[in-house]
């Protein structure tokens, strides 16, 4: 077993499945958002919760926080989202099940969860990241993941000396941080082909100016960079070769569907740039806000530097002759293995 800790409950008020997966305490208190939404059964969720609480360790690694990784799951009975009671229910039982935990893990919003939600955890745990700011927490974590993925896109762009301005951007989901990322680069005068499964979504492409086509039109558009900002699991084997993009850039984790996609958009050329670097501005800011003490200001540079980090990890790729995954992978591997290293001569 690669993770450290797995415990899955059966909420008692709201009787739905929960669960916390702990990747990696090596750097830190392990971190990672609370995922509320619905599976077609509780394992593969407990899949989902694997997987993003092992990016959420590279995330963390790669930012240079001083924290682990793990992943919060609640398991919603139907796609609607969940209301009323119900909702209410199920936070309190997760807000038991993370303080049980005793600090092992601390958690934020994430996909299905927000500011609000927070405030309805920390009823029963202090281990709460983003309340909003009345409730003494640094507020919803879109606008910060949103600015760190525009960092991200700048410097792929640049590695290939194209402005953004002029640009060719398409954006595959236009919810909280794929709309933000949306409206910014086409203000920034960048040509942007935006698309949601959710066709009430269309307006907001257009009084954008984007280009609007249905997804499996959108992400075979030409572009510079493709931001995929939706749920994970978008680049299939099967999509890869219909793609007509110089890179890839965007926030939604797990985005590889396939082990072997990697491999396959590095033979097309097509560069990868990972979730877990550029969606990281939220986790950023949030623990530099409210454990480190920061003004929102110095929390915002750091962010920004995410478009460091990429810039660097597309030069050591080049300079390897490998993809920015494994140059990331690396890394992260570096940092962790001298943490681990510490801790046995502790
Ligand atoms: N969902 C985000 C993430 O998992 C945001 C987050 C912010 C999570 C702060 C935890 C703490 O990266």
């Amino acid at each position: 077993m690669e993770h450290e800790h797995l415990v899955v409950r059966r909420g008692s008020r709201s009787g739905l499945t929960m669960m916390v997966a702990i990747h990696s305490s090596a750097l830190g208190q392990p971190i990672g958002g609370c995922r509320l939404r619905h599976y077609p059964d509780w394992r593969d969720g407990m899949a989902d919760a694997l997987r993003l609480s092992r990016a959420m360790t590279y995330k963390n690694a790669l930012a240079d926080l001083t924290y682990g990784g793990a992943k919060a799951v609640v398991v919603a009975p139907t796609p609607e989202p969940l209301n009323g009671n119900l909702r209410r229910a199920a936070l309190l039982d997760v807000g038991d099940l993370i303080e049980s935990l005793d600090g092992r893990y601390a958690t934020g919003p994430d996909v299905g969860t927000g500011p609000e939600d927070m405030v309805t955890i920390a009823e029963r745990t202090g281990h709460v990241f983003c309340r909003p700011a009345a409730y003494g927490g640094s507020g919803d974590s879109s606008p910060p993941t949103a600015r760190g993925v525009l960092a991200a896109i700048r410097a792929t762009l640049a590695h290939d000396g194209v402005d953004l301005a002029g640009s060719r951007i398409t954006v595959v989901g236009l919810g909280s941080v794929g709309a933000l990322i949306a409206e910014h680069v086409a203000a920034h005068g960048a040509r942007l082909v935006a698309t949601d499964l959710d066709p009430a979504k269309r307006p907001l492409a257009e009084r954008l100016g984007a280009t609007w086509s249905p997804p499996e039109e959108a992400v075979r558009a030409e572009a510079d960079v493709l931001v995929p900002a939706a749920v994970g699991g978008l680049l299939t084997s099967a999509l890869v070769p219909h793609l007509r993009c110089a890179a890839i850039a965007g926030p939604a984790n797990n985005q590889l569907a396939d082990d072997d996609t990697a491999e396959l958009l590095r033979r097309r050329g097509i560069r990868w740039v990972p979730d877990y670097v550029v969606s990281a501005g939220g986790v950023i800011h949030a623990t530099g806000v409210e454990r480190r003490g920061e003004s929102p200001a110095v929390a915002l540079a750091a962010v920004d530097r995410i478009g460091t980090t990429v810039a660097a990890l597309l030069a050591d790729a080049d300079a390897a002759g490998v993809i920015p995954h494994e140059a990331a992978l690396r890394m992260a591997g570096t940092r962790l293995a001298r943490a681990s290293q510490a801790s046995i001569h502790r």
